[in-house]
């Protein structure tokens, strides 16, 4: 997995560098092509000297070079995967702002290469909320952190911030080298240059200062097809109500109520490539909503409810040429009459139909079973299956129908999702 990966490994200053050097010497081990950076913090832990030697390359840690005017732009661009290990608070904060005064720095705003963080500080501080805000930030762009273990720590403290142990880390990265070069990965590049809105979860209708009208939906559906469509190279945007947590390569928008996904829909759909709507949007919502929480002394409340803005069906009316629109259908009867009725009102190229009152299927659960519908006349069916293998399934038919190399249409192709 490993063998002939040009890797960076970023090293900032903590007590945690010396475990850089035993994670250089595993990626070597393992056939990769490390590249060191090392911040000046860093080199207060452990010499240049020493990485040197284990290394690929001789350290780098300058911005400023007689024989390389722009280094960050080099290694950045050449680099396969950026590990940052141990990483600190202070390295983790000018990260999360774009702070780039230091070599280490620069390259990651550099880079469109997977980057992994393995952050390492006393408790105190990886408990904070700066550095817990800056992580949410990097995972929401997409970064990948290899959370710290608990054990000792400098200063003969115990508790949670010890880096995660070299072995853990060569996990993670060689999870994200599986990733793109799955079948239709990064490496194979299905959809790299495309853009893909995914949307996910319940939309949340508030009644009043704390209380909603709301769904099942736990976004998963949607977060599967979000880290497939990234693992294939597309830049990927989710909108979503849910707080999953974020796959690798995915931008991710919260929103609560239809009103918000629509506004976030409305704007980054024009410019998407396929846009897939997975998320349970709410069809009525509270004409007014109330500022203050409703007391029962004020006897009850008679909710007046008004239609959402139909998301799907606006963005099928005014679909740019090239785009494939992407809609699922939550049903409990009637399954493929619906679902066709669906495909043409709302405007969609596909639909996704889920018979959620079928058992380990729709709503909450890890699997799901659909039958899909396109709007040229296939007909696919796919029995109980991972989400994650539903996404594949149904990304794979949308290359197929954006290559023109679909089937002629048949009345139905029966498929059970590989390992369900
Ligand atoms: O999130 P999980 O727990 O993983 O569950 C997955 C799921 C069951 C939510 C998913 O598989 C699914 O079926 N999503 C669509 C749910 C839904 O709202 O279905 P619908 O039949 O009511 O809507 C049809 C389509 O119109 C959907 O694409 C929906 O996003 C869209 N819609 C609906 C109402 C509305 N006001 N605007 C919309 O865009």
């Amino acid at each position: 997995m490993l063998a002939g990966r040009r890797v960076v490994l970023g090293v900032t200053g903590g007590i945690a560098a010396y475990k850089a050097i035993e994670l250089c010497r595993r990626l070597v081990d393992a056939g990769a092509h490390v590249v060191p950076v090392m911040t000046a913090g860093a080199q207060r832990f452990v010499g240049a000297t020493t990485l040197s030697a284990l290394a690929s390359e001789p350290v780098q840690s300058s911005l400023w070079s007689e024989a390389d005017p722009i280094p960050h732009t080099r290694l950045g661009q050449n680099a396969e995967l950026i590990v940052v290990a141990p990483a600190t608070a202070r390295f983790l904060s000018a990260y999360a702002t774009g702070y780039s005064h230091d070599l280490l720095t620069a390259t990651l705003l550099a880079t469109r290469a997977p980057v992994v963080v393995c952050p390492a500080m006393h408790t105190e501080m990886w408990e904070h909320p700066a550095v817990q805000e800056n992580l949410a930030t990097l995972r929401r762009r997409g970064v990948i952190v290899v959370e710290p273990d608990s054990g000792r720590l400098a200063g003969g403290d115990v508790g949670h911030g010890r880096l995660a142990a070299p072995e853990r880390i060569v996990a993670a990265i060689s999870e994200v080298f599986a990733a793109t070069d799955a079948p239709g990965g990064q490496a194979g590049g299905a959809l790299r240059g495309m853009s893909v809105l995914v949307t996910a979860g319940g939309t949340r209708e508030p009644i009043d200062a704390v209380r909603f009208i709301g769904n099942r939906s736990s976004g998963k559906q949607g977060y599967a097809i979000a880290a497939e469509a990234a693992a294939r190279g597309a830049e990927v945007t989710l909108v979503t109500t849910s707080n999953l947590a974020v796959p690798p390569g995915v931008s991710v928008e919260r929103v609560e109520t239809a009103a918000e996904m629509h506004a976030a829909c409305e704007r980054i759909a024009p410019t998407a490539d396929i846009v897939v709507m997975a998320a349970a949007v709410a069809d009525f919502r509270p004409a007014a909503a109330v500022d203050h929480k409703l007391k029962k002394a004020d006897g009850t409340p008679q909710i007046v409810l008004e239609p959402t803005p139909d998301i799907l069906a606006s963005l099928g009316a005014s679909k740019p040429a090239g785009q494939t629109l992407v809609g699922f259908a939550a049903e409990t009867s009637e399954l493929r009459a619906n679902a066709g009725l669906k495909l043409v009102a709302k405007g969609a190229d596909i639909i996704v139909a889920n018979d959620v009152s079928a058992p380990g299927v729709g709503f909450e659960h890890d699997t799901n079973a659909v039958l899909i519908l396109t709007a040229s006349g296939r007909d696919l069916s796919l029995g109980l299956g991972e989400k994650r293998e539903i996404a594949a399934a149904l990304l794979d038919l949308i290359v197929e129908e954006r290559s023109g190399t679909a089937e002629p249409a048949r009345p139905t192709e029966n498929s059970t999702p590989t390992g369900a």
